[in-house]
């Protein structure tokens, strides 16, 4: 977070919103609210969303948000569809009075959205943080105000490493003391969460799948060792079953990974973009040149969250 300016009626804030991938996603259940209970491995990445808000003009009881959006997809909306504009409501709700009169926010999108990388998650949670510190909201209620905006959104505000539980709100800090790198490949393909949960509901309704088998544990004892083999091995998500019953072909994404030089590979989230995961940048591009040789999504080459020494 940076402050770059102060005047009487115009002061400028930025920052960073990271995306995240799932190591592992386990559905375990529902939640009273109707969601799935999981118990998911999330980490950061380095590729991030930018997010600058200049907030311009005399007091008011609410602000005008005038939303900017550069790249990304077309489909990115400005109006209450964007979690940014839903997230700044939310906190004039909570803080009403002494707002200036415009917020006018402009986001770089680099993420690709309805990806699974929680791209529109961690701009709601970038804005928070900002804006929540500047109108002084306490951390926990941020908190609070984040579960409100999506499951996703409590991790962002930290970031870093954590196993999530409940619907991805309870969050557990884990260390990851190695970095490595990460292909990300997008398919044309587009999934939308909720049909997702719905139609792992339907695909498991007669018989629940035996679970993860200790694989969600394994995964964080593993992440925490810096053991890629055995984050690789314990890789897991559920929410695959219904992503391939639907595009069977997006099999291939995981095994050409490997075989590119990935040491494992996975879908995120509730997709569509898929992970390889890599101890080298050589082994990385190896592993998106054959993506792309075989046309199958667009790639990004970046890393993993790592804790400071
Ligand atoms: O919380 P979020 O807005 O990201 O969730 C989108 C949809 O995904 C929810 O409306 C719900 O249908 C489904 N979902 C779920 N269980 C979760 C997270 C999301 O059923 N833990």
């Amino acid at each position: 977070m940076a402050i770059l300016e102060r005047g009487a009626l115009s002061w400028t804030m930025q920052g960073k919103a990271p995306a995240k991938i799932n190591l592992a996603l386990e559905i375990t259940g529902t939640t009273p609210e109707g969601y799935h209970s999981l118990r998911s491995v999330m980490i950061t990445l380095d590729l991030a969303d930018e997010l600058r808000v200049t907030g311009r003009g005399q007091e008011g009881a609410r602000p005008e948000i005038r939303l900017e959006v550069e790249g990304g997809e077309d489909d990115v909306p400005t109006d209450e569809r964007n979690l940014v504009v839903r997230a700044v409501a939310l906190l004039a709700d909570e803080t009403p009075g002494n707002w200036p009169a415009a917020l006018d926010i402009r986001l770089v999108k680099r993420v690709p959205s309805q990806a699974g990388l929680g791209g529109g998650s961690a701009d709601a949670a970038a804005i928070l943080r900002l804006l929540g510190a500047k109108r002084g909201v306490h951390p926990e209620r941020l908190c609070e105000l984040a579960a409100r905006l999506g499951s996703d959104v409590p991790f962002m505000m930290t970031g870093g490493a954590a196993l999530a539980e409940g619907r991805g709100e309870r969050l557990r800090s884990l260390r990851a003391p190695r970095s490595w790198w990460v292909v990300l490949v997008q398919p044309p393909e587009r999934i939308a969460t909720a049909w997702c949960y719905r139609r792992w509901d339907e695909l498991t309704a007669r018989a629940r799948p035996g679970g993860a088998e200790g694989k969600v544990d394994g995964l964080a004892v593993a992440l925490q060792q810096g053991d890629l083999a055995g984050v690789a091995g314990n890789l897991y998500n559920d929410l695959q079953r219904p992503v391939f019953d639907l595009h069977p072909h997006l099999h291939q994404i995981p095994v050409v990974l490997r075989e590119g030089g990935c040491a494992g590979a996975l879908m995120t989230g509730s997709g569509s973009c898929f992970f390889g995961l890599a101890s080298t940048r050589a082994e990385a591009r190896g592993s998106a040149a054959a993506i792309r040789r075989r046309g199958l999504g667009q790639t990004w080459i970046t890393r993993t969250w790592r804790e400071a020494e």
